[in-house]
């Protein structure tokens, strides 16, 4: 082995602790073994057929060189409509920066904002990555545990508990991957009116914000007074029009802090690919009714998969109101043998759906809470019951 030694940054970059489980899932897969996997975090279906067209007609048309570094006009354009017609917050073009994918927007966010030492608010459980950007850009995460009382649903007290004189910023994700909990317009309020009070930046992760139920709207924390000059607001293609493959989404803030971020920018990545580009220009203008469609797909096995866990023995589940993830409460198994093995954990729950029931979940671990493992609907309605058949059997031995 080399001597030649990783640099600090990357020596305490942490692995996904789910990282083995998703792993042998894959394997089975390929050994041909059928494992109804429930852990995907990307939509089931396929990127809709006018979408894909547009890209191609952008390669015909010879879109294929370098586009500004920070989007085209056209896209950039189009994004303006987009978060004028979903949030009513207005940008001009140098307030907006096109990235490869929504976590690029976030890595160029979170370095742009935070200096070593720097506190950053992050609520439990939180999307896996998060900690790891804080922790690249030198920042300390301060986690925030919410109210168990409040169904998932950030308050502004649980953030008053956890502020320090250090802090800096908070990380905002409403709806919640993995928890699927969207915040309340009035608590949001009060969350940014916290923010003002302690002159606190938010990058505000809006990235499911179209996938929401129950009449929910996902409002945006930066239509809030004060609020839109201290808050990134991320925003993408991937979930919304089954395009996670295209690798496009933006960042809407401050003029200073986009600039700064398309910097940062110019000399990683330039800009994202001239023919996604083209593609989620298409998908942002045109017809949004396959968003709806996807939607009320997702509505109809959300709501069949929240009834049959709250069948299950020793399963809990708040009702997630966006996103396409349960958050499922596993305590009450704690310490119980189960197909001969004792669970200690949603990891060893995990494994067991795995190994004896061929059923694949993601245990919470990752995002900051042991008891507690995240499933996906966003798989066909007759593989979800499969999947669900199969943790029950085995839950029931
Ligand atoms: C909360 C959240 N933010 C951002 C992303 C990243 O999106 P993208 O594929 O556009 O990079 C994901 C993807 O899983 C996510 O769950």
């Amino acid at each position: 082995m080399s001597d030649i030694k990783l640099s600090d940054r990357v020596a305490t970059l942490a692995p996904s602790p789910t990282m083995a489980l998703d792993a042998k899932t894959k394997g089975l897969i390929q050994e041909g073994v059928d494992v109804v996997n429930l852990t995907a975090g990307e939509p089931d279906f396929d990127t809709p057929v006018f979408i894909r067209q547009a890209a191609q007609e952008a390669m015909n048309r010879g879109e294929t060189r370098y586009t500004a570094v920070g989007g085209t006009v056209r896209l950039k354009s189009a994004i303006q409509d987009r978060l004028k017609a979903d949030t009513g917050l207005e940008y001009r073009a140098d307030q907006i920066l096109v990235s490869v994918g929504a976590k690029h927007s976030l890595y160029n966010a979170v370095l742009s904002l935070t200096n070593p030492g720097d506190g950053v608010l992050l609520p439990v459980p939180f999307w896996v990555t998060y900690p790891e950007q804080i922790r690249l850009a030198g920042g300390d995460v301060q986690l925030v545990d919410i109210d168990p009382s409040h169904q998932g649903e950030l308050r502004v007290e649980d953030l008053e508990k956890a502020l320090r004189s250090h802090t800096k910023g908070l990380i905002l994700n409403s709806p919640s991957n993995p928890s699927g909990a969207v915040i309340g317009r009035a608590h949001l309020a009060a969350i940014a009116a916290f923010a003002v009070e302690h002159d606190l930046w938010v990058i505000s992760d809006e990235i499911y914000a179209r996938l929401v139920y129950d009449g929910m709207e996902a409002v945006s924390i930066a239509s809030m007074p004060g609020m839109s000059e201290r808050t990134v607001v991320i925003n993408g293609v991937s979930k919304a029009y089954a395009m996670t493959g295209w690798r496009i989404g933006y960042a809407a803030g401050p003029r200073h802090i986009i600039q700064a971020m398309a910097n940062m920018q110019s000399q990683c990545t330039s800009n994202p690919s001239s023919i996604s580009q083209a593609a989620a220009e298409a998908a942002i203008t045109g017809p949004q009714e396959p968003v709806e469609e996807m939607r009320r797909e997702f509505d109809r096995r959300r709501r069949y998969a929240v009834s049959r866990i709250q069948d299950m023995p020793g399963l809990k589940v708040n009702e997630p109101k966006g996103a396409f993830y349960l958050w499922v409460d596993m305590s009450q198994l704690l310490g119980r043998t189960i197909g001969g093995r004792v669970v200690n954990n949603a990891d060893d729950l995990a494994l067991l759906w795995l190994e004896d029931a061929r059923v694949s979940v993601v245990p919470g671990s990752g995002f900051g809470v042991s008891d507690h493992f995240r499933m996906s609907y966003a798989t066909s309605m007759e593989r979800l019951a499969e999947g669900l058949d199969r943790m029950e059997r085995l839950l029931g031995e």
